[in-house]
């Protein structure tokens, strides 16, 4: 199963948000709040796609309103880069998690190859009405999601690419608007902020985070 069954053809994104909260094309809706699946405006210069929501982001309905996106939101305001230029997405559309016990914490589970592509179709048809200067991937699971399975972020992370990226597989990223007189665009990848939150050295892995985030920064002022 994937959720193609449940993306209607042609929507707008308010259709397209409505309609993912009735998604069950995964088993990963089971046992979470809400599909969380997106925020800021559809003519974003800049796209983040993470990987799934968290525990906040199940229980507030909105990406990266916890820990990461607080941390993101500060790398953000240090290089320069309006809020509101900003739109945020993620890989997977449901928090994947598993109970420590009855009534416990639910805690994180990273989504694999198949959860991902399960939910794919959501991603296609959000980046078909996008149009964005410059996409970045925050983490390994973005970074697959969008520039395919051998794609590694340590070894890639902070370096320019055309975008869309070349398919790597049937469901290609692509935009079906008029561009008007839009330069080409980039992606890139950078390590997730939760990364950074759990390095052994927290402020060179934050340093690093920035540096990415200006690179990013320079496509918009370029
Ligand atoms: N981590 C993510 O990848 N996405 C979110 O929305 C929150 C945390
Ligand atoms: Fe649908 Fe994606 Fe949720 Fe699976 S994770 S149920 S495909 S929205």
């Amino acid at each position: 199963m994937t959720a193609a069954d449940f993306v209607p053809a042609g929507a707008t994104m308010d259709k397209l948000r409505k309609a993912s909260l009735a998604c069950t094309g995964c088993e990963l809706y089971k046992g979470t709040t809400q599909t969380v699946f997106s925020k800021g405006p559809v003519g974003a210069r800049l796209v983040f796609v993470g990987e799934q929501p968290g525990d906040i982001e199940d229980r507030r309905g909105e990406p990266f309103v916890g820990p990461a996106g607080k941390l993101l939101d500060k790398a953000v305001a240090e290089v320069g880069i309006d809020p509101a230029v900003i739109y945020t997405t993620n890989a997977v559309k449901h928090f994947k998690f598993r109970s420590a016990g009855e009534g416990k914490r639910r805690i994180h589970q990273t989504p694999d190859a198949s959860d991902v592509s399960a939910c794919r179709p959501w991603l296609v048809a959000e980046f078909e009405l996008l149009s964005p200067d410059v996409v970045v991937a925050l983490g390994a699971t973005a970074g697959r999601a969008l520039f395919g399975p051998s794609f590694r972020v340590t070894q890639s992370r902070g370096v320019l690419m055309p975008w869309p990226a070349s398919a790597h597989d049937s469901a290609a990223f692509a935009h079906d608007g008029d561009d008007g007189d839009r330069e080409s665009a980039f992606a890139m990848a950078t390590l997730h902020p939760s990364a950074i939150l759990r390095a052994d050295d927290r402020d060179v892995a934050y340093a690093g985070f920035v540096a990415d985030l200006e690179v990013a920064a320079a496509v918009l002022s370029g």
